[in-house]
């Protein structure tokens, strides 16, 4: 094995995921720059409402909540292309309002050029961006004495299992100031055919999204998948509340892992697990929050309650 892929973690999750039982992958890995470009892409497609529902719930609350948090800084955990983070932006701009912004992504690409659009746009916003796993890494994890308010948007914390979800959120807390605050995003249970529609869109980008995590591994651990032996498969699962991503393999198939030695069978119709995109109720929400040891200071639903952000902080 190369050095650089000794005890890394993607060989690790690698290991933990394809090599033993079921095979799934974290969804961390759909996020390289071809990645984290398609899923911008999904962002605007007409099925996927999330994006467009929570940037105009979050443009509407903006200047409420900078009034009310008053923070020194704005750390954003899976940055992306800070698009609807630009709200926040927008309303200190018209508040005569500066502060700094620490993007956390782990893509590289992602962060430089939404770095450089941020300062340009806005130039007396401060940019410190910081290329890391939010799951894995806390070098972001900060000593100042800056009142910061954490952002975690797109329902992202739904691609996280009930158990991991906790446990992030708790570790999360547990590195926040008593006078932080977290403003974190979830989807909303809805009508089935609408959230299905929203993982299978007609254009196919969300295909392309799910197929291209092959090709982050053939890069990064030198294996051999071929897409065309693959499909996207989608669904909502109603009895767990959450959309279920797989890639399924069309025939029986050997996959070589060259950087591990290794050779991984697919029976025909076997499948991976690729990402869980859990979805919400005002209730179930609020609980999760609860349980990891937030107050729940408001809670702001989207119109037809597509889509919820709650402001928390650290309960004492
Ligand atoms: C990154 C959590 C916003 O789960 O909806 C979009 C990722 N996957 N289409 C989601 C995704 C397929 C997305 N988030």
């Amino acid at each position: 094995m190369e050095l650089d892929l000794i005890n890394s973690p993607i060989v690790e999750d690698f290991k933990r995921g394809m090599l033993q039982g079921r095979k799934s992958i974290p969804p961390k890995y759909f996020y390289d720059d071809v990645g984290s470009r398609l899923f911008d892409q999904i962002c605007d497609l007409p099925e996927y409402y999330p994006t467009r529902v929570e940037s105009g719930l979050l443009k509407n609350i903006s200047a409420e909540l900078i009034n009310f948090v008053k923070p020194d800084c704005i750390t954003e955990l899976g940055s992306g292309s800070s698009r609807k983070t630009r709200h926040l932006f927008d309303a200190c701009q018209k508040l005569n309002y500066g502060l700094l912004y620490e993007p956390v992504d782990v893509c590289q690409e992602m962060l430089n050029w939404s770095s450089s659009n941020l300062e340009k746009k806005y130039d007396w916003l401060s940019v410190n961006p910081i290329v890391a796993d939010y799951n894995e890494e806390i070098k972001w994890k900060v000593n100042d004495s800056r009142r910061r308010l954490f952002v975690f948007l797109g329902g992202t914390i739904g691609n996280f299992d009930a158990a991991l979800a906790l446990q992030f959120l708790k570790k999360l807390k547990n590195e926040m100031g008593s006078d932080d605050y977290l403003l974190i995003g979830a989807d909303r249970v809805k009508r089935p055919d609408l959230l299905h529609a929203a993982y299978n869109d007609r254009a196919g980008y969300t295909a392309k999204f799910n197929l291209n995590v092959l090709s982050v591994f053939n890069k990064k651990l030198k294996t051999k998948f071929l897409k065309e032996n693959f499909h996207h498969y989608a669904f909502y699962n109603p009895i767990e509340s959450q959309i279920e991503m797989h890639l399924v393999s069309s025939s029986e198939q050997y996959v070589e892992v060259s950087a591990l030695n290794e050779k991984l069978y697919f029976h025909q119709g076997e499948s991976i697990l690729t990402e869980i995109s859990r979805k919400f109720t005002k209730k179930s929400f609020e609980k999760l929050l609860k349980e990891a040891g937030f107050q729940v200071e408001r809670h702001f639903e989207s119109d037809q309650l597509k889509f919820s952000l709650i402001l928390a902080h650290p309960s004492s």
